[in-house]
């Protein structure tokens, strides 16, 4: 569907000046990141540098200290209510042990379509067993989310977003520890989500997936340093500052990571 004048004007996330503190740690420092719908864009930084943060406080799980969020217009309360905006996780941030199946994890992007009863219709089971086809993991929907491997526990977490027909796609570190197919797999979902309108958010350490998977991308070291094509981001000079490196070691993390 094409965004009419109105929407079109909106942008689908917007980050305006957050600050975040855990205590007297800084996390986030005035950060401010605008996008587009129907964009891919990947999120760079050092550990440590607040990604995390960032995607909690666009997701409304920290509350900033100062500065504010809208998805689409609508507080992080209302776009998480209204199913708009899905988030996977970062597989440290996940309790593994809790007695749910893959099913059940999908299933959970169906509640904002299921009112009050939480009882899953029809189309419901559906939606789950579509989205459990596209993520390949229709053989595991009754294994316990502990007992799979990396890649298929991020795949639990895209088939969920999917599952929930949410717009707005905030993955955080989806390819850490994940194989190269399983990378293909989730790669190609974001493309093809990001075609049919939705704007996704993506960190990751992979430099090597960014100028394939990415429309733009964003250096972050607590607030956003630059915000550019993945080529401009993936400049020596550009690494250089947001790792803390000298721009020859840079250069060799980059060429390292980035086939010419
Ligand atoms: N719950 C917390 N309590 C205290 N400090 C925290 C908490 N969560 C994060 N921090 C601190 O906030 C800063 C930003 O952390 P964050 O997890 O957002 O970084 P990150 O960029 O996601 O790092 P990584 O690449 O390691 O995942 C770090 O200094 C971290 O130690
Ligand atoms: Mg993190």
């Amino acid at each position: 569907m094409r965004p009419t004048p109105a929407t079109a004007s909106v942008p689908a996330i917007d980050v305006d000046s957050v600050t975040v503190h855990y205590g007297d740690v800084l996390a986030l420092d005035g950060a401010s990141l605008k996008l587009e719908r129907g964009r891919i864009c990947g999120l760079v930084g050092m550990n440590g540098s607040g990604k995390s943060t960032l995607f909690k406080s666009i997701m409304g799980l920290v509350k900033p200290d100062a500065g504010s969020v809208t998805i689409g217009g609508a507080t992080p309360a209302q776009a998480r209510r209204s199913g708009v905006v899905s988030y996977v996780p970062q597989s440290e941030d996940v309790d593994w042990q809790f007695p749910l199946s893959v099913q059940d994890v999908v299933m959970m992007g169906r509640y904002g379509h299921m009112g009050m009863s939480r009882r899953p219709r029809k189309a419901d089971r559906l939606a789950v067993a579509d989205a459990l086809e596209r993520v390949d993991l229709n053989d595991f929907a009754h294994r316990q989310i502990g007992q799979l491997s990396g890649g298929q526990k991020k795949r639990t977490f895209v088939a969920r977003g999917i599952a929930q027909g949410a717009t707005t796609l905030l993955l955080d570190e989806p390819f850490a520890g994940v194989d190269k197919r399983s990378e293909a797999t989730i790669c190609a979902l974001l493309k093809g989500l990001a075609a049919d309108g939705a704007t996704v958010l993506v960190s990751t350490h992979d430099l090597h997936a960014l100028p394939d998977l990415a429309d733009e991308a964003v250096l972050l070291m607590r607030r956003v340093l630059l915000h550019g094509s993945p080529d401009e981001v993936l400049r020596p000079e550009n690494l250089a500052l947001a790792f803390g490196l000298d721009t020859a070691t840079a250069a060799v993390m980059s060429a390292a990571e980035v086939p010419a």
